[in-house]
């Protein structure tokens, strides 16, 4: 496995490369990420292109036998740009284009950018397609479905509804805009979501649209430039590195034409000491695993103290910069790229930390960080291992969108839900999958399918089958209440899923912040919160009925024979117990091999192949673990992760 480090040549002294790179290459560090936001050096007037700088850089590296990744450049266009052409500026919710001197600031649809930024792309790929030390090269920096309100993007938008509807009339329909007198006569008066109300005031189905619209431009853009980059280096590995924002891509979307995945990834330092917070990444990286089914990269690893947006955070506990790489290999990735070599002494990110502090003497962290690196070298045998598994979660992109325009009650999210679960089978040290509502699901055992709030048909049709052929289901609430165009189906919920679960909601109650309880056929109870789903069997059995308040006594969770297979239905949002309870029972009825639960926040993930089955045993907690695997007592500190090799 390889370790490597985020760099900036542009943002030091040139005296200070060659010391880097030798430390780097003492430390046992493989690859570097360079230039993704150096626009303004790298092209510092029109046409003028200086790489002059970027070669030495990467001569120095190679020279210390190190590799590079390039990212493209296209986050930060320079001022010359902007100044002569102001079209590239994406333009706000106010009407008016974002400033410049912060970052991001295009729009990818402009006809002006594009013809920059593809040249700037082009010249890249050009000059250094010969060069072997580049390995692979990331587009953009955390591309985000932002919405923009620039005309090119208004006129894309009422392009793409014409295509997708066809006539005015079809698509005041499928809106519903006979609400508030919203229909539209012409396809001009489509605006896009300029901002006087809050995105809940506007018509759900309309701004669903929009992001649609926004992630598919996004997933272009990416592409246009994957294609140049291979016009030149046919067999370059492009990626580009993502995140959990809140103008999230369509991850499945944008991944499909791009050669690996690439997530930044910043696991929280402040370890919260309630039982009830899930603050492990093991989620997002199952995700990330998840995306491609294949081994993926970090391309940003925590180093330190995170600021900057936001006041300074606890810096990494001793153990943390070692655990949580090793963590990030334990779900799957195979590089692991640390953000940042050095802390920026200038700009606005000086308080996000890397490795090494301002004063460039190497400290805690970095020694640390060197260790990590030898163990990473100590793993390359397991370059290319998968994460088998039985258990799958579904993700469903339109739903984590349509959450995101209309907040169900307080304290929901959508994550929540798939944390829950994923923590549930996680705690009996398996593997998890998480991947798209669309993939194959055959393989599995179980697939929890929660808040499939946004219905497809291909995907109730898929979940059908796969019960009726011996599959077991979870759903949960918020499942089945939505059209394609983001409207409420008129059915009882979970409508399209009704038959499948055996029952129906005759009544829910957003409780948000209030609380219920539920209580199993075998006397265990437990705490619930958010929502209360009022449960009427139809063919389903009762596993849990509500303690409290006016639903008291009627049925919370069930369980429904389909076919040859099982259908539960989860009708609150509970305690981490609760979902553990069902994920045991689940296990047991399908006999699939686990370990007795685990301690709170211990995580075993196995990878195989290569014949060889490592397990990867993370404490991943600020305190002391000793329990018992396999019949022999493991003691692992804070932090620790032992791998045991079979
Ligand atoms: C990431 C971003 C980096 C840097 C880092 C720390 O989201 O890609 O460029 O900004 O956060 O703030
Ligand atoms: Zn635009």
């Amino acid at each position: 496995m390889k370790i490597g480090v985020d760099y900036y040549p542009e943002h030091w002294d040139e005296k200070l490369w060659p010391q880097d790179a030798q430390l780097m290459a003492r430390t046992g560090v493989k690859l570097v990420r360079l230039a993704e936001f150096a626009w303004c050096r790298l092209e510092p007037s029109d046409g003028q292109f200086d790489f002059a700088w970027l070669d030495k850089a990467i001569g120095i590296f190679a020279e210390n036998g190190i590799d590079v990744v390039i990212g493209t450049p296209t986050n930060c266009p320079p001022r010359w740009l902007c100044e002569k052409h102001p079209d590239i500026l994406p333009v706000g919710d106010t009407g008016t284009p974002n400033p410049i001197g912060i970052r991001g600031h295009r729009c990818y649809n402009s006809p002006t950018l594009r013809k920059y930024a593809g040249r700037i792309v082009e010249r890249l790929a050009e000059h250094y397609r010969n060069c072997k030390r580049v390995i692979a090269w990331q587009i953009d920096n955390e591309l985000e479905a932002n919405i923009c309100c620039c005309d090119v993007c208004s006129n894309k938008h009422r392009e793409w509804l014409r295509k997708r509807y066809g006539t005015l009339e079809a698509l005041n329909k499928a809106y519903g805009n006979v609400v508030w007198s919203g229909e539209y006569s012409s396809w001009e008066q489509i605006d896009p979501p300029f901002g006087r109300y809050n995105t809940a005031w506007l018509n759900p189905a309309y701004m669903l649209d929009f992001r649609r619209r926004a992630a598919e431009d996004l997933t272009e853009f990416a592409h246009f430039q994957a294609d140049i980059i291979r016009s030149y280096i046919p067999d370059a590995k492009i990626t580009t590195n993502t995140w959990f924002c809140d103008n999230a891509p369509d991850f499945y979307d944008l991944f499909a034409d791009l050669d690996f995945v690439a997530y930044d990834n910043y696991p929280t330092t402040n370890i919260p000491h309630d039982s009830e917070d899930i603050y492990t990444h093991a989620v997002h990286l199952d995700m990330m695993r998840g995306i491609k089914r294949q081994p993926f990269w970090v391309m940003e690893q925590l180093s330190g103290s995170m600021g900057c947006w936001m006041p300074m955070q606890k810096t990494t506990r001793p153990g943390m910069i070692k655990g949580y790489a090793l963590q990030a290999f334990a779900h799957g990735a195979d590089t692991v790229v640390h953000f940042r070599w050095r802390t920026a002494n200038i700009g606005a990110e000086m308080h996000w930390h890397g490795l090494i502090d301002h004063s460039n003497v190497p400290g805690r962290r970095f020694a640390e960080f060197a260790e990590l690196c030898k163990e990473a070298e100590a793993l390359e045998s397991l370059r290319g291992t998968e994460l088998l598994s039985d258990v799958a979660i579904l993700f469903s992109t339109d739903s984590e969108a349509a959450f995101k325009l209309q907040p169900q009650t307080d304290g929901y999210s959508y994550m929540e839900q798939i944390k829950l679960l994923h923590q549930a089978f996680a705690r009996y040290g398996l593997n998890v999958d998480i991947i798209d509502e669309y993939a194959d699901i055959s393989q599995y055992k179980a697939v929890c399918a929660p808040e499939l709030y946004i219905t497809d048909k291909a995907v109730s049709d898929k979940l059908h089958d796969f019960t009726r052929n011996g599959g077991t289901v979870i759903l949960t609430v918020r499942s089945g209440v939505k059209d394609k165009h983001n409207n409420c189906i008129m059915e009882q919920l979970p409508t399209v899923y009704r038959e499948l679960v055996g029952c129906h909601i005759s009544e829910y109650d957003p409780i948000g912040w209030g609380t219920n309880s539920i209580r199993f056929t075998d006397g265990e109870i437990f705490g619930c919160k958010q929502w209360c789903d009022i449960i009427e069997p139809d063919t389903a059995e009762v596993l849990a009925r509500y303690e409290c308040d006016f639903c008291k006594g009627s049925p919370a969770v069930t369980v429904n024979r389909y076919g040859n297979g099982s259908a539960y239905y989860i009708g609150t949002i509970g305690e981490r117990g609760m979902y553990e309870k069902l994920a045991k029972h689940i296990l047991d009825k399908n006999g699939i091999a686990y370990i007795p639960a685990l301690p709170e926040n211990m995580e075993i993930t196995t990878r195989t192949g290569n014949g060889v089955t490592a397990k990867f045993i993370f404490n991943n907690s600020d305190e002391e673990k000793v329990f018992a695997l396999d019949g022999e007592e493991i003691s692992i500190a804070p932090f620790e992760m032992k791998i045991k090799s079979e």
